[in-house]
């Protein structure tokens, strides 16, 4: 089964109006294969500006966020229908910094996805096991705690709609990567995990790897069997290297 490859740039709360047009100039240098997906996910004020800004047909916009309601009185919430009629067309749910800073539940992660879903845009599920829970050898009943909530409410044939992103939370803007066997044990593990509630979804799903990818480590990870590309922080804010990275194959 060849999957696409798919480089998503996660810019977290950083970049501005003049970093979109840079980006979006840079990628339109670049030829980008009809077998890769580049995302970019901007902060939320600029979703307009990059969709306006991209002219890129393989390069699509992706926010980093989004509340599991549709509307109402959430103040400073953002609804995957507002998304959509930007023309958003991925959003990253549970991102370990959401986990962690702002108490996000694997619970919550998977109604998110839900609702992404149901609006019609692709969610990248993000997972990943803490230092210690690597350390104590949990990092497999970590992974499958985050997983089966968001397996369990979907269905079937929206389960190969998701993008899934392993990202060891250790290895998030620390410089530390997972070694690529490491990256490639775990990312297999995963794929049996959601192959045990649909083993041909498990082959069709997409599966980043995130963790302090640069250029010049992403070749050896991307080039691993059950690596489907990147889910990239700090390096996806640096042009020259993000466009590099986008090359991946
Ligand atoms: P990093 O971030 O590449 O800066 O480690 C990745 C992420 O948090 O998605």
């Amino acid at each position: 089964m060849h999957r696409k490859t798919i480089v998503a740039a996660n810019w977290k709360m950083n970049g501005d109006v003049s970093l979109i047009n840079e980006m979006t100039d840079a990628l339109n240098t670049i030829s980008i294969s009809e077998n890769q997906q580049v995302i970019i996910c901007p902060p939320a004020p600029y979703l307009g500006a990059l969709t306006q800004a991209n002219t890129n047909a393989r390069v699509a916009v992706g926010a980093q966020n989004i509340n599991e309601q549709l509307k109402g009185a959430l103040t400073g919430e953002v609804s995957a229908l507002m998304l959509k009629d930007l023309s958003v067309q991925y959003v990253i749910v549970g991102h370990s910094e959401r986990r962690s800073l702002f108490a996000e539940t694997s619970g919550l992660v998977a109604d998110k996805a839900k609702q992404a879903l149901a609006q019609g845009l692709t969610p990248i599920v993000c997972i990943g096991e803490s230092e210690d829970e690597r350390e104590q050898g949990q990092t497999e009943q970590v992974l499958s705690e985050q997983l089966a909530p968001v397996l369990s409410a979907l269905d079937n044939d929206e389960l190969t709609d998701v993008v899934f992103a392993y990202e060891p939370v250790w290895a998030i803007g620390t410089g530390k990567t997972a070694s690529a066997e490491m990256a490639q044990q775990t990312h297999r593990f995963i794929r049996e995990f959601i192959a045990a509630t649909d083993s041909d979804a498990a082959d069709k799903v997409a599966i980043l790897y995130g963790g302090s990818v640069n250029a010049g480590n992403y070749q050896e990870l991307f080039a691993q069997p059950d690596i489907d590309g990147g889910l990239i922080g700090g390096a996806s804010l640096k042009v020259e290297e993000f466009k590099t990275i986008c090359l991946a194959e």
